[in-house]
Parts: C-alpha cells; sequence; structure tokens
C-alpha cells in the first residue's frame, strides 16, 4: 500500500485517541457527499406520482475501470525503456540558453515519442531561472497561454553575474543540473534518467538527498511534509477530502528545506496537465498527460524568501476586505429565510459575534443559480432579512455553483434566462460535434460555463450584477468549480428535457438527512423519496451508449488504455493517473475531457483552470457590482495565482479529530501555494460534531485567517452556541481574535505586499532548527504569535516546543508569564476544555482594538498595544491601517513601533486619519517596577504593575486627536 508511514501514523494515533471516524473512512475513503449520483430518466416506481419521476441510474456513473499505474505491479517503467534525447545546437541567448534536443530512440511508452525538443534556458532574475522544453512541432500540444496564467518574466538584471542558480547540462542522454552557485550544492538533477516526451507523457527525474525534507504538491488531506512513499496525484477533484488522493485544487510547486547547507529552494512546474509526483528516499519523479515543461527553480535562501519569491511570480494575493476577518457562520440546511434570522438572533442573544452568514444551495430555487426559492426563501421576507443584517454591519455570502441548469424544453414555464442568456452569448462548454455538453449536477442537468469563451465574462457579470440587485450579497462562495459533473460524459445530450431530474442524496441518519423539504410524517414523501434512491441503483444500463461524443459509460476492466497520435486518447489516456473517484475514469465528478472550449481546446488540456476560471470572472464581476471595493470570494478549486483573487476553504472535511489535525498543514500548504485567506469547515462538515470536538475546533479556527464553521445537510447543528461550553471557548477566543484584528490585518497586508503569509509554520521562522522541520501541531501567526491547539480528545493538556530558546522568550498570552522551556523540549501545558494555549514572542509589539460584536464597531473601538520585551528589553513591530475595502488605497496609514531601554517609541506615516485614542498600554518583561511611567512630557499615575508586567491605561485624554496622529514616546523608569 502507498500509504505514507508518517499521515498513517498520525491517522492511526488520532482514530486511537476516540476520533468518531472509522478507520476505513479515514484512510482514503472520507464519506463523499456527492459519492453516487449521474442522471439519466426513467419512469418512477412511485405509485403516487401521477407524473415521470426522473432520477439518476447509478450505471452513469461509473465510467471505464482504470487501472492507475503507481499500483500496477506489471506497469512499465519508463525510465528502464526510454533513452532519453541528445543535445545538439547549443546557443547562449542574451537572458540564457537555447538548443534543440534529439529523440535517441523511440520507446513510446504511454503515447508517441516527439522527435524534436527545444531547450530555453532563461535567467530571469538574481533569484529565478526558468528550463522550458517543448516538442518543435506544436500543432497537437496545449501551449499554457500567458494571458490565461501569468508567465513570470524577464526582470532587468544582469544574468550570469547575479544568478546564484547554474543550469548545466550532459548533451547525450540529455539531463541538466540546476547548482547553486555560492554553495556548489546540487539542488536539481536529472542525470541518470531519460527524459521522456510523448503527446500523452511526459516524466522527468530530480535526485534528492538522503533525509530530504519537501513541502508543498497539493491540494491534498496529508502532513506538512512530502516525505518518501507520498505519491501526489494532481487532477482537480470533487471528493470529500478523503486523505493523501486528489481533491479540489492543483499546486505543482514544492520547497526542498535543507538543513545541512541551511538553504532552501523551490521547484515550480508551470502546467495544467492531470500530474503525478513520486516523492522516495532519494528522488522525485513527475509525470504528467501533456503540455510542455516549464520549470522554475527559486534560489532561496530561506524558505520564506522562496515563498515570497514564487509567490510574487504567480500573482501575489489580493488585499482582504477587513470585515472578512470577523466570524463567518454556514451550514447545508438553513432551509429557509425564518431560520437564517433565527441563526442570526441567536448568535446575539448568546454575544457570540456574527459577522458574516452564509446560505448554501437551500435558499436557490431548484438549485439554480442566481434565484431564490418562493416558498422557503421568499424575496422580500429574504430581503429585509438581509437588510437588517446589513443595518447591524454584518454580511452575506451565498454560494454560487458552477454548473448552469439546462431547462426543459417540454415545459414551457421552465424558464430560466440565465441560461437563455448563456446561451445567446455562446459560453458554455461543448462536446466534440459543436452540440452542447450536458452533465448534471444539484438541479438536474446541466452545462458548464466555458471561460475561454470570449462573451463569458460579461455574461456571468450581467448575471452577478443583475441578482445583487435583488440579493444584496456582500461576497461570494464559489463551489463545485473542479468542475464536477454526476454523471460520465455528456449524459444529458439526450435526455434534458426530463428536466428537473432529481439527484439521490445520501440517506445518511432518518432522522436528519433526507433531501431537502423532505417530510418523514408524510408517508408519500417516503414512498416519493424511495423510489427515487430504488430508481437510481436499479435503473439498467442501455444496451447502447447514448452518444458517440460522449465518454463511454461501459464498464472495462483494461487496464492499458490505447495510444493514439496526435492529441491521444484523452478520455482513457494510456497512462492512468490515480484519480481518487470509483473507477478512476477521469470523467467521475468531473466534465469529460472530451469537453470542448471555444477555441478547440479539450477539457483535458485545461481541467485544472476551471476553478480558476471562474474565480476569475468572479473577481472581475464582482468589481462591477461594487465599484472600488475589494471583492470577496472564497473558492473550492484553486491553481497557482488563484490568490489574487480568492480566498479558500479545505472543503469537506469530517467532524472528527484527524481533520482537524490535519487543517494545520492544510492551511500552512495553501500560504506558501499563494492562498493566505484559508481555512477549514470548523467543527467538521460531514459527520456529527460534538461539544468537545466543536469547542477545541472553534478555539483554534479562530487563529486562522478565514473563521466559518460550516455542515453539512444531515448533521446535527453546530452553531457554537448549541452547547453552553462551546459558546464559551467561542467567546473567549473570539474576544482575542477580534483585539488583534489590527495585527492580523497588518499581516494579510504584507502577504498582499510580498506573499507571505499570516499563518505560519516553525520551520519557516526558526530554519535553522531541524527539530521543528516537522512540527505541524503548533503554528505562528506572524512572527509574533505561536498557537498551541488541544488536537486529541479526552485531556486537559497540550505539548509543544517554544522555538528559539533559550534566546527568545515566549509569554502566556492570557497570564503574561514568560515559558520556562529548554532548547527542543516538548514541555506539557495545561489546556482544560475552553482554554487555547497562545503565546506571544518576546521582542515583538501587537497593536490590539477592543473587540466589539462586529469588525466595523471593533475598528470604532480605542487602540491599545501590548509590547512584549526580549531579554535585552527590546521589542518592535508595525501597524497597517486603511478603510478596510478599497481596492486602490490612497489613505494609508502605516505606524513603527520600537520599544528599547524603557522607552517606547511609535512612528506614524500616511494619510489615513485614525481618530480614536490609544487607552493602554502593556509592556511585557519588565524586571522591576518603574518608578514613573510617562507619555511624552505627561506622568501617568494610572499604572499598575504585577507579574514583571506594566499596566498602563485611561490614556484616552492624553491621544485623543487620534492614537497615531503624532509620534508618541512612553517611557518607564
Ligand atoms: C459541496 C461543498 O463542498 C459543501 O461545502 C456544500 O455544503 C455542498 N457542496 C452543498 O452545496
Amino acid at each position: 500500500m502507498l500509504f505514507p508511514t508518517k499521515t498513517a501514523s498520525i491517522v492511526t494515533a488520532l482514530l486511537a485517541a476516540g476520533s468518531a471516524v472509522s478507520a476505513s473512512s479515514a484512510v482514503g475513503k472520507a464519506k463523499s457527499t456527492f459519492s453516487t449520483s449521474v442522471l439519466s430518466s426513467t419512469a418512477s416506481a412511485t405509485s403516487s406520482a401521477a407524473s415521470e419521476v426522473v432520477s439518476l441510474a447509478q450505471w452513469a456513473t461509473l465510467g471505464v475501470t482504470q487501472y492507475p499505474n503507481i499500483f500496477d505491479p506489471n506497469a512499465v517503467d519508463a525510465n528502464e525503456v526510454c533513452s532519453g534525447y541528445s543535445l545538439t545546437g547549443l546557443k547562449t541567448t542574451k537572458t540564457g540558453l537555447y538548443g534543440r534536443l534529439k529523440l535517441l530512440k523511440a520507446c513510446n511508452v504511454y503515447g508517441y515519442d516527439f522527435d524534436e525538443l527545444s531547450l530555453i534556458v532563461d535567467y530571469q532574475s538574481a533569484e529565478r531561472l526558468n528550463v522550458q522544453i517543448r516538442p518543435i512541432d506544436l500543432t497537437y500540444v496545449y501551449v499554457l497561454p500567458e494571458t490565461l496564467v501569468s508567465k513570470p518574466g524577464i526582470d532587468t538584471f544582469t544574468p550570469f553575474i547575479d544568478s546564484d542558480l547554474v543550469f548545466a547540462y550532459t548533451a547525450s542522454p540529455f539531463s541538466f543540473t540546476i547548482v547553486r552557485k555560492s554553495t556548489g550544492e546540487i539542488l536539481f538533477s536529472t542525470a541518470g534518467n531519460p527524459l521522456v516526451y510523448e503527446n500523452q507523457f511526459i516524466q522527468f527525474n530530480t535526485s534528492l538527498p538522503k533525509g530530504h525534507f519537501i513541502t508543498g504538491l497539493g491540494e491534498s488531506i496529508h502532513g506538512f511534509q512530502q516525505e518518501p512513499g507520498a505519491n501526489k496525484t494532481l487532477y482537480a477533484n470533487d471528493v470529500g477530502d478523503p486523505i493523501d488522493a486528489n481533491i479540489y485544487g492543483v499546486h505543482p510547486i514544492y520547497v526542498d528545506q535543507r538543513y545541512d547547507t541551511n538553504t532552501t529552494h523551490g521547484v515550480y512546474l508551470r502546467n495544467s496537465h492531470a500530474q503525478e509526483v513520486l516523492i522516495r528516499d532519494e528522488s522525485l519523479t513527475w509525470r504528467l498527460l501533456g503540455g510542455t515543461l516549464d520549470l522554475y527553480f527559486f534560489s532561496g535562501t530561506t524558505v520564506k524568501d522562496v515563498i515570497t519569491q514564487y509567490v510574487s511570480s504567480i500573482g501575489l494575493p489580493n488585499l482582504i476586505p477587513y470585515w472578512s476577518l470577523g466570524f463567518h457562520q454556514c451550514r447545508w440546511g438553513y432551509n429557509s429565510s425564518n431560520r437564517l434570522s433565527e441563526v442570526i438572533e441567536n448568535f446575539r442573544k448568546f454575544n457570540i459575534p456574527l459577522e458574516t452568514i452564509w446560505t448554501d444551495i437551500d435558499y436557490m430555487d431548484s438549485y439554480k443559480d442566481f434565484t431564490t426559492d418562493p416558498y422557503r426563501y421568499p424575496l422580500e421576507k429574504f430581503q429585509a432579512v438581509l437588510d437588517d443584517l446589513h443595518a447591524n454591519h454584518q454580511h452575506f455570502v451565498p454560494i454560487v455553483d458552477a454548473a448552469i441548469y439546462h431547462p426543459s424544453p417540454l415545459n414551457e414555464s421552465d424558464i430560466y434566462p440565465v441560461f437563455d442568456d448563456g446561451i445567446a452569448a455562446d459560453v458554455y462548454l461543448k462536446n466534440p460535434d459543436g452540440s452542447l455538453y450536458i452533465g448534471a449536477v444539484w438541479p438536474g442537468y446541466t452545462v458548464y460555463p466555458d471561460w475561454l469563451a470570449s462573451g463569458a465574462q460579461d455574461w456571468w457579470t450581467k448575471a452577478m450584477v443583475d441578482w445583487h440587485q435583488k440579493v444584496p450579497f456582500d461576497g461570494i462562495w464559489l463551489d463545485m468549480n473542479e468542475v464536477s459533473s454526476f454523471c460520465v460524459g455528456s449524459c444529458g445530450s439526450q435526455n434534458y428535457s426530463q428536466n428537473p431530474v432529481h439527484p439521490p442524496f445520501d440517506v445518511g441518519n432518518p432522522a436528519t438527512t433526507f433531501p431537502l423539504g423532505f417530510n418523514m410524517t408524510n408517508s408519500t414523501d417516503l414512498q416519493y423519496y424511495n423510489s427515487v434512491w430504488y430508481t437510481y441503483t436499479h435503473t439498467p444500463e442501455p444496451s447502447t451508449t447514448a452518444s458517440t461524443t460522449t465518454s463511454s459509460t461501459t464498464v472495462s476492466t483494461n487496464p492499458m488504455n490505447t495510444k493514439a497520435p496526435g492529441k491521444g486518447n484523452i478520455n482513457y489516456p494510456p497512462y492512468a493517473i490515480n484519480h481518487q473517484q470509483g473507477t478512476h475514469d477521469l470523467a467521475i465528478h468531473a466534465v469529460s475531457p472530451n469537453a470542448t472550449h471555444a477555441d478547440g481546446t479539450p477539457e483535458y488540456d485545461v481541467h485544472n483552470l476551471w476553478g480558476y476560471g471562474i474565480t476569475n470572472a468572479t473577481y472581475n464581476a464582482l468589481l462591477e457590482v461594487f465599484p472600488g471595493k475589494r471583492p470577496f470570494i472564497i473558492s473550492r478549486s484553486t491553481f497557482p495565482g488563484s490568490g489574487r483573487w480568492t480566498g479558500h476553504w479545505g472543503g469537506d472535511n469530517s467532524a472528527d479529530w484527524a481533520y482537524m489535525y490535519f487543517s494545520i498543514p492544510q492551511a500552512l500548504s495553501f500560504g506558501l501555494f499563494g492562498i493566505p485567506m484559508f481555512g477549514v469547515d470548523v467543527c467538521g462538515f460531514n459527520g456529527n460534531t460534538d461539544m468537545e470536538l466543536c469547542n477545541r475546533w472553534m478555539q483554534l479556527g479562530a487563529f486562522f485567517p478565514f473563521y466559518r464553521n460550516h455542515n453539512y445537510l444531515g448533521a446535527i447543528d453546530q452553531e457554537p452556541y448549541v452547547w453552553e461550553s462551546v459558546a464559551e471557548a467561542t467567546r473567549t477566543v473570539m474576544a482575542i481574535r477580534y483585539e488583534i484584528l489590527p495585527y492580523y490585518y497588518t499581516l494579510m497586508y504584507e502577504a498582499s505586499k510580498t506573499g507571505m503569509p499570516a499563518l505560519r509554520a516553525l520551520s519557516w521562522e526558526f530554519p535553522d532548527d531541524k527539530s521543528l522541520a516537522s512540527v505541524e501541531t503548533q503554528f505562528l501567526i506572524g512572527e509574533a504569535i505561536l498557537v498551541t491547539p488541544v488536537l486529541e480528545p479526552h485531556v486537559n493538556y497540550v505539548k509543544g516546543v517554544f522555538p528559539g530558546v533559550p534566546d527568545e522568550v515566549w509569554y502566556d498570552y492570557y497570564t503574561h508569564e514568560p515559558v520556562s522551556a529548554g532548547p527542543g523540549e516538548n514541555i506539557t501545558l495545561s489546556a482544560p476544555l475552553g482554554h487555547i494555549n497562545v503565546h506571544i514572542r518576546g521582542g515583538y509589539i501587537i497593536p490590539t482594538q477592543k473587540p466589539a460584536y462586529t469588525t466595523t464597531e471593533s475598528r470604532k473601538n480605542d487602540w491599545g498595544l501590548t509590547v512584549a520585551l526580549d531579554k535585552a528589553g527590546s521589542a518592535r513591530g508595525t501597524l497597517y491601517v486603511d478603510d478596510g475595502e478599497s481596492v486602490a488605497v490612497e489613505d494609508f496609514l502605516v505606524v513603527d513601533f520600537v520599544a528599547t531601554q524603557g522607552s517606547l517609541y511609535t512612528f506614524p506615516r500616511g494619510t489615513y486619519d485614525v481618530c480614536q485614542p490609544l487607552a493602554s498600554v502593556t509592556v511585557l518583561g519588565v524586571d522591576s517596577k518603574p518608578r514613573v511611567v510617562s507619555l511624552g512630557e505627561s506622568k501617568i499615575s494610572n499604572f499598575t504593575y504585577v507579574n514583571n508586567t506594566i499596566f498602563v491605561s485611561n490614556l484616552q485624554a492624553l491621544t485623543s486627536a487620534g492614537a497615531w496622529a503624532a509620534p508618541l514616546v512612553i517611557s518607564w523608569v
């Protein structure tokens, strides 16, 4: 079994510790919300309904059985049978090298070899080297356009002189090596293995040092490190968070942190095809199903350098609106506007800050985008709820699904203008014969926007702008955008007249998991539901497949799919990746690879970009909806560069401890993927959570940039007020989150300027300490705050390390006590339920604001400063303030803070006017009680000294012009 040891042991340990998840569901089989849906039409077995019941048929979901190559013991190893290329005609260019690679001998292992390739090496900047290899004849090759996915360009610098990276090569068989000039280290080397370049299979290898520490390569639920044995499948997938499998997004970037030389570099492969990366003791093998090799090497030399180098070359993340840092409540199953307002009121009643309420597909009319259910969410009532919400400075984010309902032509009243407008603008994906590609999702048979079609943006913008006039949303949640289809191939091509068809929801717990609006006490409903379920599982497959333009739905067990020239066999490529879905058919839970874009590009080439496309289009649309304001988007499927427009949530996790654990490595990975606005479904999505888990998770989630509680349709309620202890724990931790919002927002600003994420691994901040490499149970917020959450049940303590000691000092957030820990010592901290360990690092100054119910109100409160002195009695910090919403920020304020030798200095600059005064200053780590504390010329009698901490309060009168109106000096002697 190819299950990495470390991840396996984490799961085993957490399960043994009492997690509710079953071993099989944790190990690669976590429950999928959409596990079994594909549609077909058939007469229902129901006796009560006069009309035809149309449902899915199970056979239509199955696809053709693929035998993933990595599991096949007889699979041909391309390195064994291929001979590679030989380099000829190498020339230097202005920025590097150009040469041609000639095939030595055809091996045609999983496709047909290209005879001739070009090699381009560009020294792009002092830290970035680009190696491109692509066929000379590009007739059938997809070259990822720069207009679609940005391509790092050549900076103005002196190539060869400034670069710390050197390209070396062997001519025949061709191999190349990237060497670090300053140390002579080999960072990457294909020596010893042939380059394989076929129409549907490209492979290269690099050696890795023994004991390597590799991170990156997503998206998957996995420990932070990609240890030997890890197999990464990179193919966007609508699936409920299985461990160690391909899920929603694709990020072909890895970071190689080397402790022996204390250097780090990164490698990014700019390619949108399905890929697999195999990490072994001393090697990394990269396999691609097409496109070109467009490799970028980032020289570091620290991890933080690599992250900022990478993220700034794919596109810096957008600055989030300030309000999005508030708490978000969501669930699948807020099934009426009444219920929604009840939830909003409950939060208020229990005094738990609620910034944003979200609605899942429940609000839609039969799951159609840009509609509202006339019965459950009558527009006027819904609008009244939203008006109230907005009047209270709260926000609203609805889900928008990827697929667009195809109305039935047989039903005159089935009118869906958004669909019609899309037809008029010709914006939907097609079959190869030019007919509409029709898959199936929640509403029934659906079409799919083609983000490469020229009219797609305008159509989408209009839909958003029009809808906002009716439903005043504040941001958009993009779901199902891998892009998902519940059936294999264009299954609706012959059937859409039967719309709406009913996807069968999971039955789950009968008390709670029947379909939306299902009335358990109503026997007609029950009969109807049973009939749909029966039909789904019993409808026989027709003897002939519906259309030659669609993926085949025949089940076969042919282990090796056939090779084909040109573009090849795009539905069933000869190399079968380990797509984590049923039979591994690429079209399961996805639009089929042969769906065709406006420019003729098959989905095969750009499948991993669908989510990226809708995110970009939504970002542009929101700029029209809210002119001048920052769009707020959370998207499920992402790709390098998505961070420019969106944040991401971790998808359909489960309500168990293992997933709470994995949320930390997932967040760290998304930080390095350039998507810092990340969080997971707090308290868990699938399955029922419980009081203890939700208590711990509400506390942990409060320290992630994106903080949202969300759960599955059939699960029990899990709003934090459901249990008194969770409510209390949440109030405690939200008070901290809202207090440090100015610090958090400053970090998000930094992320938008440099690419450095707010949430950080200990190993990034303390790169010299190898013992921290694999710490993923603790994390830092910026450089100054260390979070040590409890990640297992039934304990009242937690173990944690305190990096940098004894040189560093760490203060308990609550008591201000310095921690007593030795270097590398895993000490035990008290952590009763309701308490999360948070420590402040000496040497840092944290700007704060008194917390309030919403971020808008918090922003109006007085300021504070927490000054945590280091061993030398010094500290520093920065604050960034603006209006929290403008795209083009004109007025901002930056305040630098320095504390040294008994004085704190503030240095404001900028034009953004902050009128709230500075109310308090807390100085930690002061050895003795000061005789005098003063602000400028004024002596302050109003201070206390407890536990080596000076508390200075009631400074408002002295700073009434605004905390940062002028420089301040606060001294203690
Ligand atoms: C899948 C999403 O991942 C989940 O969060 C959502 O609740 C369901 N779709 C229903 O819309």
